[in-house]
């Protein structure tokens, strides 16, 4: 996992999108047709970032609440009194569908800026028919990939979570199937208990969505197992798993997908993502880019925590914010390399060495960021 190749003095070539060539720019042959070329003397290309967990579709801001929890309240404190992910919602039911593509553009945007070439967002704070529908279409319109993260909270109107999830099940899930690529729910105390998720995922499942869940987060509650019972595609979060969950989950398929900055924001402990891939799991990294735990979209920046919080190497950290993050994603096969046949989807640093990426911390070295073989962004 911490193995990266590094070609010095290279170039890659691109051709339809994707890439078609690489070496060493010394061994390129002359090329008869039209070439155009971005000159990357001086800066080091890493492949595209993928972002496999945001919650990018949102109405408003909780900065409100940012400056209560650094005067001392609580995050689960705030969710309890109808705050928190509550708060959002409310926001984001109001927001109306052009307003909600017209968020998830602006942080698409964000993301970019910061290197991530493919991002997943999560619906979730709609949590109504409507608005739910409406977030993973502006997700999907905006170039997401969306998940149907319905089993978020328990909205007010509902009475209870047996209640709400019948809802989501029989009026919400068949049509989100059609736009989602995957499912994820909520699975801790004050949200969705293991029966509840269970019944959520399997009802997804049999839409043939691909399976996710958030746990482990405060409490361990039962998430790994049922992951792995569901065989689920991966299972985020685990800041709060202990030594027999790590084992339960190196040894089986299911991705641990970690969010250090999710963990920084909420002076949370960090997940065990050292054991973990140290026990065989396979790891993955991402932001968790959302107005309450994680107002970051910096990939680099988990880069660098993972580095200096998780002991990662700045190679296992690249690995897991592209290839590892790109199989969570069902795109292993086209995103997260910088390789013959993939994506051309390409980061060029402003930096002498490629791990300048998790270094320079909050570091302004992006240069340039290419997609599908395009400038999408340069600075
Ligand atoms: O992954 N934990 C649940 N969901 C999000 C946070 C949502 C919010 O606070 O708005 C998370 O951290
Ligand atoms: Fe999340």
């Amino acid at each position: 996992m911490g193995e990266i190749d590094v070609v010095e003095h290279a170039y890659v070539l691109c051709e339809d999108g994707r890439v078609s060539a690489t070496g060493r720019m010394r061994e390129l042959p002359s090329i008869a047709a039209d070439v155009q070329e971005l000159d990357g003397r001086g800066l080091a290309a890493i492949p595209g970032l993928v972002d496999c967990h945001t919650h990018a579709c949102f109405g408003a801001d909780r900065v409100e609440e940012f400056s209560l929890r650094a005067a001392g309240a609580s995050y689960e404190e705030l969710h309890a009194a109808g705050g928190g992910i509550l708060s959002t919602v409310r926001a984001t039911r109001q927001a109306g569908e052009d307003g909600l593509r017209e968020a998830v553009r602006r942080h698409h945007g964000w993301m970019l800026r910061a290197g991530t070439t493919t991002f997943e967002s999560k619906s979730g704070y709609g949590l109504d028919r409507d608005t739910e529908l409406a977030s993973l279409r502006s997700i999907a319109r905006e170039g997401g990939v969306p998940t149907f993260l319905g089993a978020h909270a328990v909205p007010p109107e509902h009475g209870d979570a047996d209640a709400y999830v019948d809802f989501l099940v029989a009026d919400v899930l068949p049509e989100a199937a059609r736009i989602a690529e995957a499912a994820d729910v909520f699975l801790e105390r004050d949200a969705f208990d293991q029966g509840q998720a269970r019944r959520y995922l399997q009802a997804a499942r049999e839409h043939g969505l691909v399976l996710r869940l958030h746990a482990d987060q405060f409490t361990e509650s039962g998430g790994i197992e049922l992951a792995i019972e569901l065989g689920a595609r991966s299972v985020d979060h685990l800041e709060a798993t202990g030594e027999r969950g790590v084992q339960t989950l190196a040894a089986s398929d299911v991705v641990a997908v970690c969010l250090p900055a999710s963990a920084l924001f909420l002076a949370r402990p960090m997940p065990p993502a050292r054991t973990l891939v140290d026990s065989g799991a396979a790891l993955a990294l991402a932001t968790d880019f959302n107005p309450g735990s994680a107002f970051c979209e910096s990939l680099p920046i988990v880069c660098s925590l993972a580095c200096t919080q998780l002991k990662l190497s700045p190679g296992e950290a690249l690995s897991a914010c592209t290839v590892n993050a790109a199989h969570v994603l069902g795109r292993a096969d086209r995103k997260g390399r910088v390789a013959p046949g993939w994506d051309a989807d390409l980061v060029l640093l402003d930096a002498p060495d490629w791990r300048y990426v998790a270094y320079h911390l909050g570091g302004d070295h992006i240069a340039a960021v290419v997609q599908a073989g395009r400038r999408a962004w340069q600075r």
